[in-house]
This record gives structure tokens, C-alpha cells and sequence, in this order.
């Protein structure tokens, strides 16, 4: 398996995830049964999650994605914009699926954005969360389905990447600093 000596420890292996994700699929199926919800993908962090994600929820949902930046390197530059180009929600049951939540300053952002566009329903789906990470502004906020609260490492793999590296690990796995 690809190990490379930027990466300290596996946090989160293959196995662990595919049945975290599975549970979170049979979450949503239950969730969402007899509805058509639209599944977001935020881009590019979630979709290696996202992928994996829709394939375990069994109900006739469609996928879209939008665009976030916030990131350089390791920090957040705190000033997160949110591309323009978001789908027509309104009156759709939507989830948003996201990487990870750090600060929670990028999807407290998009959750402002998209409720003003009238979704009939807006949930967030994450594959993990830096809770010891939020400000006391934010400290409150959680994401409807968390697939792993983690400490606060740095992490990469399964999507998430340090300057556009790492994406493809099949593990979510510790950077060294
Ligand atoms: P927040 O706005 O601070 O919650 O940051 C969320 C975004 O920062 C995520 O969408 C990720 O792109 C990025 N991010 C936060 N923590 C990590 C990490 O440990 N590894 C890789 N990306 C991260
Ligand atoms: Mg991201």
C-alpha cells in the first residue's frame, strides 16, 4: 500500500471506513426513504467520501456539486468563499457531503448560503470532525452524520490532501509535522 514518509500513522483504516460508511449510507436510507433528495458534493476533499457514500444509500437521489476554499497549506485562512455556481435547491431535501470539519467556518458559510436559497430540507453529512477545533462562536456546531470525531492531527488520505497531495490513500492516515 502506498505509505509515503510524509504520512506518520494510518488513523483510519480502509476496513474501518467502509463499514463507518456503510452505517452512515444505512442512516441516510432510512432518513430519506420515499423522498428524491440532492446529495452535494463539496469539492474536491469529499469526493472519494462521496463516492463511496451514495453507493450505500438506497433511495433515488441525484448528486451536484459546489466548491469551497478556505485552505493554504495547513491553516485556514479563515476568509472561506463559496463558489457561485450552486444548483437550484429550492424545495429540494438536500445534504450537503463534506471531508471534514475543522473550524466548521467553511459549512456554517455554505449552511447561510444555501438556506437563503429555500431548500425544503438541508442536512450535512461528514466524513470527520476536529471538535476541540471550533472557536467559541462556533463551538455549537455539529454536522447531522459524522462518520469519526478525530483529535486535532492533521490528517490526509481518502480525499483530503496537504497542498493538493495525498488525495488517493485509501486510509485516512496522521501527517508528520
Ligand atoms: P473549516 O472551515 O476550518 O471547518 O475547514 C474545513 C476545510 O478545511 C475542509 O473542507 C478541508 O478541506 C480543510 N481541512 C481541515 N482540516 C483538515 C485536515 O486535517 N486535513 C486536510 N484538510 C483539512
Ligand atoms: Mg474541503
Amino acid at each position: 500500500m502506498f505509505f509515503p514518509n510524509e504520512v506518520e500513522r494510518v488513523l483510519k483504516s480502509e476496513d474501518e471506513i467502509k463499514r463507518r460508511v456503510a452505517e452512515m449510507g444505512r442512516m441516510l436510507t432510512e432518513e430519506y426513504s420515499g423522498k428524491n433528495p440532492l446529495f452535494l458534493c463539496v469539492l474536491r476533499g469529499a469526493s472519494v467520501f462521496f463516492a463511496d457514500l451514495i453507493r450505500n444509500v438506497e433511495c433515488p437521489l441525484e448528486i451536484d456539486f459546489i466548491r469551497t476554499s478556505s485552505y493554504v497549506g495547513t491553516n485556514s485562512s479563515g476568509d472561506v468563499s463559496v463558489e457561485e455556481n450552486i444548483p437550484d435547491i429550492q424545495g429540494r431535501d438536500v445534504v450537503v457531503v463534506e471531508d471534514i470539519v475543522d473550524t466548521a467556518r467553511t459549512l456554517s458559510k455554505l449552511k447561510t448560503v444555501l438556506q437563503g436559497m429555500k431548500p425544503s430540507s438541508l442536512k450535512f453529512a461528514v466524513l470527520l470532525d476536529k471538535p476541540s477545533r471550533r472557536d467559541e462562536e462556533l463551538a455549537d456546531f455539529k454536522a447531522d452524520f459524522t462518520g469519526f470525531e478525530i483529535e486535532d492531527y492533521f490528517v490526509v488520505g481518502y480525499g483530503l490532501d496537504v497542498d493538493g497531495k495525498y488525495r488517493n490513500l485509501p486510509y485516512v492516515g496522521v501527517l508528520k509535522n
